[in-house]
């Protein structure tokens, strides 16, 4: 076995793609399930739909939202920096909704409940959306992670009062989100400007870097996959140090100078001409493949072993016991494997939520993303073996 290789041929796109998105027409109209019969607003960011939310409905500083214990920060953050009190339930270690400590949250400040779909996988909405109507509470659906992924009644995101998407998650952008919802409410302002050109040409570099690099089978580097774009491609993870409380990137923390701004025209270009059906099926085949060939193995515990009807998998979460161990080792045969929300949104409280903590802390994470072929996926299954043997 080669000790490292290039993972992730395709990932990216060329300067000619680029530039062909960005010439075509500049309006957006995705005809997506996940859009069907909503009112849209694309965004910049995901998080910005989550500001423009408090604004329709009128929340006031010092409202209440709940939100689910395992998070990434930078969802929850709009909200504090609007004023509200943001309250914490309980998500257990096998990700799922603790629907009785929600309820206990609730007090008759409460205005929005927040749910995060994880990894492509639903919750189930119904007695929570009963709970909400019942107490007059807003709905939300945090949908960033579920990208073209369906629930067994069609797909995520059309149940809650407000959803939100981040588009760099599941494709090769630079930025972009969206805020659908339920009803056509009229929003005074909607973000209408281009985010500036320095954001976007920076985050656009890595796309073409690593088309460049995975063009050239000759370069050897520790490709990113998740997220396509990122920019540690020289750092080891595992090289940092174990925190117990690891603060967050700074730029997690919400800022008001992107609330203006709407999706870019290269993404605008770069969605129009992606095929949500086609990812759905390679990310399916690919966790498939996969989990077939990992499940055996002693020492790692799979997270998601089922992969429903209708999921769209983002990636592939692990629980392994020695997590930097496990990075340090994948990481040096060339595959992408990563912590996941490792950090801590400092305004908040974790004590009270020792399974959160955990995940954030354990969780290892694999790709599976539309790119990859069987072969890369049989390569990552051979050096898990590898590596499972040798820890
Ligand atoms: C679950 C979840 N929701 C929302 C967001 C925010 O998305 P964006 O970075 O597009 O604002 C993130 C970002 O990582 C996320 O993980």
């Amino acid at each position: 076995m080669k000790r490292k290789r290039i993972f992730f041929r395709n990932n990216g796109l060329s300067p000619v793609e680029i530039i062909r998105h960005r010439l075509l027409p500049e309006d957006l109209h995705l005809k997506w399930p996940q859009f069907e019969n909503r009112k849209v607003i694309y965004t910049h960011l995901g998080r910005i739909g989550n500001v423009l939310l408090c604004k329709l409905w009128n929340i006031q500083a010092g409202d209440e939202i709940l939100v689910p214990s395992y998070n990434c920060g930078s969802e929850v953050d709009p909200f504090i920096w609007f004023g509200m009190k943001v309250v914490m339930y309980r998500i257990d270690d096998r990700l799922k909704i603790d629907v009785e400590d929600l309820y206990q949250r609730i007090t008759n400040k409460t205005r929005i409940i927040y749910v995060t779909h994880y990894f492509g996988w639903p919750h189930p909405l119904e007695d929570i959306k009963k709970i909400c109507s019942n107490k007059n509470i807003y709905l939300v659906e945090d949908c960033a992670l579920s990208l073209f992924s369906n629930g067994p009644d069609g797909p995520i995101g059309l149940v809650g009062d407000g959803a939100i998407h981040s588009f760099k998650k599941t494709l090769p952008v630079a930025d972009g989100g969206a805020l659908t919802l339920l009803s056509n409410y009229d929003l005074n302002s909607q973000p209408g400007t281009q985010p500036a050109f320095g954001v976007i040409a920076k985050e656009t570099i890595p796309i073409i870097l690593r088309w460049f690099i995975s063009s050239s089978q000759s370069i050897p580097i520790v490709s990113d996959s998740l997220f396509y774009v990122g920019n540690n491609l020289s750092k080891f993870e595992s090289d940092l140090p174990f925190l117990e409380n690891l603060d967050m990137p700074k730029d997690y923390y919400f800022s008001e100078h992107v609330m203006a701004w709407t999706i870019s025209r290269i993404s605008a270009g770069i969605l129009k001409s992606s095929d949500p059906h086609k990812i759905f099926n390679c990310k399916r085949k690919n966790f498939k493949r996969l989990r077939d060939g990992i499940i055996e193995i002693n020492n790692i515990k799979l997270l998601l072993e089922n992969l429903p009807e209708g999921v769209c998998p983002l990636l592939f979460p692990l629980k392994v016991s020695d997590v930097f161990k496990w990075i340090r080792e994948l990481n040096t045969m060339g595959i992408k494997a990563t912590r996941w929300w490792e950090g801590f949104n400092q305004k908040l409280n974790w004590d009270d939520f020792p399974e959160a903590k955990n995940l954030k802390q354990k969780l290892l994470v694999l790709p599976v993303h539309q790119d990859l072929s069987d072969e890369d996926i049989d390569y990552m299954v051979t050096s898990i073996k590898r590596v499972a043997k040798s820890i």
